[in-house]
């Protein structure tokens, strides 16, 4: 990866820990566009969602973990007055979503950032700025002694919940049935939400969803995914 000094500290998170990877191949191509692109959409950590040219009415929806950029340009595509604030670790799927939502013709609905959702929720967006997020398929850490590394926790959640406006949504899928349970519980006890399904319940899969990478890799595995929708009180 040839991505300058300058460039790589301000728009590549190396320095936070996170878990799971953050590094891997990036070719020429995808390399020119994050270069073209990110000093455009990127969110550089100095730097708030307000300053990131953000029209006055639009919605402004985050989606945690967009993998490769699929479901974030199918939604941008869906949603032309929605901002998507697009927030992913691992930056050869940055480099892909940014080729994807050039080619889509959406990148500017678009603001990107590798820093870990955690981060960005807390210091990068403030109270009552979102009108949704999305998480598709988190990693699931099956292993108990690695649960507390699973994007869902009770902070994140209240954390979540904060950045909310009053009647903003959370959606998550997962095709992980432990994992959709850990954060339906999670997130049917956390204050000021909604379970638009009732209390321990799973909405329906929207006709209209794309199928996303994890979301296909669960049915050749044989299982089903399931689908929460939070509303904020
Ligand atoms: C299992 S993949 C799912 C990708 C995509 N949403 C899908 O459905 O195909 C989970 C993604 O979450 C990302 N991720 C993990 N921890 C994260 C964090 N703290 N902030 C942002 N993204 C994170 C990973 O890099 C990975 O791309």
């Amino acid at each position: 990866m040839r991505l300058s000094k300058e460039f790589r500290e301000q728009f590549a998170q190396q320095e936070m820990r996170t878990h799971g990877r953050k590094n891997g191949f990036v070719t020429d191509g995808q390399e020119k566009r994050l270069l073209h692109w990110l000093p455009k959409i990127g969110l550089p950590k100095d730097k708030t969602l307000n300053d990131a040219n953000i029209p006055e009415k639009s919605s402004i929806v985050m989606e945690i973990g967009f993998g490769n950029g699929d479901f974030l340009v199918d939604t941008a595509k869906k949603h032309p007055d929605w901002i998507l604030v697009g927030v992913e670790i691992y930056l050869p799927g940055v480099a892909k979503a940014v080729g994807r939502l050039e080619d889509a013709g959406v990148i500017e609905q678009a603001r990107i950032t590798q820093l870990p959702a955690q981060y960005v929720l807390e210091h990068q967006v403030q109270v009552e700025q979102l009108d949704g997020i999305i998480v598709n398929h988190p990693d699931p850490w099956p292993k108990a002694k690695h649960h507390k590394r699973r994007i869902i926790q009770k902070d994140m959640a209240n954390l979540m919940v904060s950045r909310l406006q009053v009647g903003g949504f959370i959606q998550l899928a997962s095709d992980i049935a432990e994992l959709a349970e850990w954060m339906r519980d999670i997130l049917d006890n956390t204050q000021g939400l909604r379970n638009v399904a009732g209390k321990g319940a799973y909405i329906e899969r929207a006709d209209d969803r794309i199928f996303t990478k994890f979301e296909q890799r669960g049915i050749h595995a044989g299982r089903t995914s399931q689908f929460l929708h939070y509303v904020k009180e």
